[in-house]
């Protein structure tokens, strides 16, 4: 039923999205006659660093390119869940959205390794991963479902936040954390001692105060953007995933763009992806300082190795199951310092 009322509520959307935008690529617009509105889904607010970088972006994109592309940002889910509009890109119905990277795990799994947990020593080293190349492979390597990953942004580090104070994974027995929607997600949790519960973002507030789940995990600035310090108000540092989010984009869109203004848009990402690292790292304390104020608890964990040592089974699994898997972990650690 419900799962009914999601594609009846995706077709629709879709169909509205289709019956407005502005038009498809450069070849399909006749050699740039037209300019094209590519529409972006993101499931956060506007307030969020994500929103702020692709704004700047688009301006940006739209300047450069003579007025021939201009974005179109849809915040705050209105097109629909990650995996939906991941969909909708696929379809052509929009052009653009931005998705965790477990969204894409089912499109190849090989992005697992991507978004393993502990994969990642610190912010320097991710951003490394992201402006150095290593990814360009993996990024093409779905575009025969007409994907491209045009870029990645941080979302900083994810703990978990429930309802009392969490150091050690026996502390997280018989608790139902909310994870992304993927089976490592899943499976990452239940190793750390709690029991992984795969739920689209937006239903996790409500599934909290219900006593569906016990809390989730995420990183501070979604703690915050959601309220969810209000029914959650111990967030504890475990910080075991620094997930990238995709910026993901039509195929045959970004293909279909001349040369010259793919160089733009190519630029124009990677300057807006290191701009948001430093919009990040404001927004963290932002974040805290409005939950703390709220009487939420940041809660430092003593010894993080027991949580390190959990995920070990996952991490192997993920790296073991393919030769361009283990590849990509190898050289993702060769940037660590
Ligand atoms: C973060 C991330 C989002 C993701 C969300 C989630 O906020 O930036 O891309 O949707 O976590 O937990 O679903």
């Amino acid at each position: 039923m419900k799962k009914l009322a999601k594609s009846a509520m995706a077709l629709l959307v879709s169909t509205f999205v289709l019956a407005s935008c502005g038009g498809g690529s450069d070849a399909a617009a006749g050699g740039e006659t037209k300019p094209v509105t590519l529409k972006v889904a993101f499931n956060q607010s506007e307030a969020h660093p994500q929103y702020k970088a692709l704004q700047e972006f688009g301006t940006k994109l739209e300047e450069e390119t003579g007025g021939a592309y201009k974005l179109e940002i849809s915040p705050n889910a209105l097109l629909g869940d990650q995996r939906a509009t991941a969909e909708l890109v696929q379809s052509d119905a929009i052009q653009m959205a931005v998705v965790g990277n477990p969204i894409l795990e089912s499109y190849n799994t090989d992005f697992s390794v991507i978004g393993l947990p502990y994969v990642y020593d610190s912010q320097e080293h991710q951003k490394e991963v992201f402006t150095s190349g290593v990814l360009n492979d993996l990024f093409k390597s779905v575009e025969d479902k007409n994907i491209t990953v045009v870029g990645s942004f941080t979302a900083g580090a994810r703990s978990i936040y429930t309802d009392k104070p969490v150091q050690t994974p026996a502390d997280l027995a018989g608790y139902k954390i909310r994870v992304m929607q993927s089976d490592t997600m899943k499976k990452m949790l239940d190793l750390m001692g709690g029991v992984g519960t795969p739920m689209a973002q937006g239903e996790v507030y409500t599934a909290i105060q219900q006593g569906v789940l016990e809390g989730g995990e995420n990183n501070e600035v979604t703690y915050v953007d959601l309220k969810h310090y209000e029914v959650a108000p111990y967030f504890s540092y475990t910080e075991h995933l620094m997930v990238p989010d995709l910026v993901i984009m039509s195929s045959s869109v970004y293909n279909g763009m001349t040369p010259e203004n793919k160089e733009i848009f190519d630029r124009l990402m990677a300057e807006a992806i290191n701009s948001e690292f430093e919009l990040w790292n404001a927004d963290v304390e932002t974040a805290k300082a409005t939950a703390t104020a709220a009487g939420a608890t940041f809660v430092e964990i003593d010894d993080l190795t027991p949580f390190q040592e959990s995920v070990k089974p996952l991490q192997d699994e993920a790296i073991n199951s393919s030769e361009t898997a283990k590849a990509l972990y190898e050289s993702i650690r060769g940037l660590a310092k």
